[in-house]
């Protein structure tokens, strides 16, 4: 077992300092649900402060008290832009975390206007973990009684309010959704790296599920199981959930940092690193208009990493974030992405497909080729494809390329099989003996066309050597493959209608 599994656990274990049991899975909502009226019962005041945030403040925020409409217009309430309401997760130290600011302030800073709380239920969220679980039920109550207030006093509709919960605050948003009475709905709810323990398997009602809103989306980057056990929920809560790098580790977040900040505090960090990167995900959709995040639906990562997950036809991909298209579907969708380690987070994906016609089948090749890709932007040197299995007779394989540059339009792509050609001093001497011999009878692997789809602008492309007399490919040489023939006719058609 590596030492990296083990952290979810671990933390786990540490955190709530008692064996989890599934006892929770028998209750009921209505039980659950009765539970969290009796605890509001015996409160005066609400747990929860809804806090209006204002740009470059950080303290002191003006406070609106429910069923006091005054302190809307203290706090500047603005009734014609949309509502934001931000819910943190489970606790640690009683504090609100900077990842708040930086998400409200994002949020000041996008070109739409909205108003923007922070909903702060620190009392009820620094406490045992699985009491701050049966917590989450109570502050959904509360939210959901706000914007019924805020639906009777100020005739502010739901549909306008959009609910973003990052961990425990997700199912938070999730049973505000689904208390607020009458039959309408939130308008839209974001479910950042939902809290998996005791959630992973519920119900639909007793979790963050998509009845809770008009639109629900979620994104998970910290679903690595565990006995059973993840930090993030593994399971699709959502009309769309988005798995970044396959949902379980991201990068930037890795062993490395671990043994760099050893013990507790290194554990800690190296969760909150993947577990909030779902947060800086979606602040960087906010911040960095020109460069959204495109996600493919794919059955697994697996099956993503060969590249063939990359259609947007029927509503495929979706952008991750806070631009995503609102389109509902009567199934929920896994969409796939890989990121880069810090923002803007945007890749280019690609998928690759080559054909390989191996000369001498009986022997196995276990080659790594390496591809410069030439652009009408940029150039990207070093891009290495090592075929899994090595290559044994003739076979397509498919895989998938990212870049973290926009290279615009693919022109050109240099193959080049790496490594020492063992075998040229021998073929020397064999012709030197048989001159009837010829370099072209010399066995290789014969490479006549890539083909290539981009993800991002659902392009598909074909290329050809080249030198169409000479498409082996022997170890240490490098080979050019540009657009294919008719491709270049049909794009210079193209070029002279338009
Ligand atoms: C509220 O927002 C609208 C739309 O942006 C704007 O026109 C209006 O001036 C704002 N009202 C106040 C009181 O700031
Ligand atoms: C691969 O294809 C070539 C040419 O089409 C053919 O001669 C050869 O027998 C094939 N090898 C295998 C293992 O199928």
């Amino acid at each position: 077992m590596g030492r990296i599994q083990l952290l979810p656990f671990l933390l786990i274990l540490l955190l709530t300092e008692q064996t989890l049991t599934q006892k929770g899975k028998q209750k009921c909502k209505e039980e659950e649900h009765a539970l969290a009226i009796r605890i509001k019962k015996h409160q005066n005041t609400p747990e929860t402060k809804f806090k209006f945030y204002e740009e470059g403040r950080d303290e002191d925020l003006c406070q609106i008290q429910i069923f006091q409409p005054e302190t809307l217009e203290k706090c500047s309430f603005n009734e014609s832009l949309p509502l934001v309401v931000i819910i943190h997760g489970w606790s640690v130290d009683g504090m609100l975390e900077s990842w708040i600011w930086k998400m409200a302030a994002a949020f000041k800073l996008h070109k739409s206007q909205f108003n923007v709380v922070i909903a702060d239920w620190l009392t009820f969220a620094h406490v045992h973990y699985p009491i701050a679980v049966q917590n989450t039920r109570v502050i959904g109550l509360e939210i959901a009684e706000f914007l019924e207030w805020l639906e009777s006093s100020i005739q502010f509709p739901r549909s306008n309010v959009h609910l973003i919960g990052y961990s425990l605050g997700a199912h938070v948003s999730g049973f505000a959704g689904s208390y607020i009475s009458g039959s309408n709905k939130i308008g839209r709810i974001t479910g950042l790296d939902p809290a998996g323990p005791l959630f992973e398997g519920m119900s639909s009602t007793d979790r963050l599920s998509p009845d809770d809103a008009n639109f629900v989306d979620a994104i998970h980057t910290f679903t690595q199981q565990h006995m059973g056990l993840s930090v993030g929920i593994n399971q699709p809560v959502a009309h769309y959930d988005f798995y970044p790098n396959g949902g379980h580790f991201q990068p930037g977040c890795h062993i490395k940092n671990l043994i760099a900040n050893i013990g507790f505090h290194g554990i800690k960090e190296t969760v909150k690193c993947a577990h909030e990167r779902s947060v800086h995900l979606f602040i960087d959709s906010l911040l960095n208009d020109d460069k959204q995040s495109m996600a493919y639906w794919c059955k697994d990562i697996n099956t993503f990493d060969k590249g063939v997950c990359l259609s947007c036809r029927k509503n495929r991909c979706n952008t991750l974030g806070y631009n995503i298209k609102k389109k509902r579907l009567k199934r929920a969708r896994k969409l796939f992405l890989k990121t880069r380690s810090h923002m803007p987070y945007k890749v280019y994906h690609y998928q690759f497909k080559i054909h390989f016609i191996h000369q001498t089948k009986d022997i196995q090749l276990d080659p790594t080729f390496t591809l410069t890709l030439i652009g009408t932007k940029e150039d990207v040197e070093n891009v290495l494809f090592t075929p899994d299995d090595g290559i044994k007779g003739n076979k397509t394989y498919s895989f998938l390329i990212t870049l973290d540059t926009d290279i615009g339009e693919l022109m050109m792509i240099k193959f080049k099989w790496e490594g020492i050609d063992v075998w040229a001093n021998i073929w020397d001497t064999v012709q030197t003996i048989m001159p009837w011999t010829s370099e072209a009878d010399r066995p290789g692997l014969l490479l006549n066309t890539i083909r290539v789809k981009a993800g991002e602008t659902q392009e598909q492309m074909t290329f050809c050597s080249e030198n169409v007399d000479n498409i082996k490919l022997l170890p240490a040489q490098e080979k050019t493959y540009v657009r294919c023939r008719n491709n270049a006719k049909k794009q210079a058609r193209k070029a002279r209608t338009s």
